[in-house]
């Protein structure tokens, strides 16, 4: 854990280029409103590898107050600047620093694949919910082009690129099913998971536009190509 924490130190100040600009901004949103549907709107709510505030400061302007948690310190660093009203701690996911029954929603997004025990980071989840409370995440899922995502990352590393998420971390890919033993062993109740996702920033320009214009169709009818897998669930009454 702590590569991964001194990598996003090391690209903190880089991680808003790729992921709050044009395009990169566009494929957050996207995630973003697929997290956002499976949550209450107006609840508290914990927001897990929270990064630079990103999905808080969405959250917290359709109405919710939220707080975040992140490995990396100058990642909260700048979720702090991002939201002054929100409340961000430095810590790791599978270890919470809450009371039990302390929030009503719960997300993660894009942090989960680091976790070396994600089961750990959903009893926490669980316990840290309210009951009836929900939690959703979204996940690089595995398929036929994420399995060369580490090839790719491992090589990245070792020319000594410095970009968002590059190194060899032994990220972890799930599949849908993965994703809903994984929530319903940890005790949550109308679990569910779906692939989102087909149009990737590094794609260039027209095959960017292209696979924008085809991902609903994609998502919808060839799931399996869509490279996030969203995973939702509550925790029962
Ligand atoms: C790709 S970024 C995603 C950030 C944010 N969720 C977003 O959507 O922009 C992954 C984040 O997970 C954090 N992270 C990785 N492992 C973690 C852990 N064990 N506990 C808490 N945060 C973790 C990293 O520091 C990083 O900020």
């Amino acid at each position: 854990m702590k590569k991964v924490q001194e990598h996003y130190d090391a690209v903190a100040d880089i991680y808003d280029d790729r992921y709050d600009r044009k395009r990169g901004s566009s494929y957050h949103a996207h995630i973003s409103a697929q997290v956002m549907r499976r949550l209450p709107a107006d609840a508290e709510m914990l927001d897990l590898g929270c990064g630079t505030g990103l999905f808080v400061q969405r959250y917290t302007q359709n109405g919710g107050r939220a707080v975040g948690l992140d490995i990396s310190p100058r990642m909260v660093g700048k979720a702090r600047r991002r939201c002054p009203e929100s409340e961000f701690l430095v810590g790791t996911a599978d270890v919470l620093p809450f009371c039990d029954e302390t929030f009503s929603a719960l997300a993660s997004l894009l942090a989960f694949s680091y976790l070396p025990d994600p089961a750990a980071m959903l009893r926490e989840s669980f316990r840290v919910l309210r009951p009836g409370g929900r939690i959703a995440i979204c996940t690089l899922g595995r398929n036929v082009f994420t399995s060369v995502v580490p090839i790719i990352y491992r090589i990245g590393e070792k020319v000594g690129l410095l970009k968002v998420g590059m190194g060899d971390f032994g990220e972890r890919y799930y599949s849908e099913r993965e994703m809903i033993a994984l929530l319903a062993d940890a005790g949550f109740v109308e679990v569910q998971a779906n692939r989102c996702s087909f149009a990737h920033l590094n794609l260039i320009d027209p095959l960017y536009d292209l696979a924008k214009r085809v991902e609903p169709f994609i998502e919808e009818k060839i799931p399996y190509l869509a490279y996030n897998v969203c995973a939702s669930g509550k925790k029962p009454d």
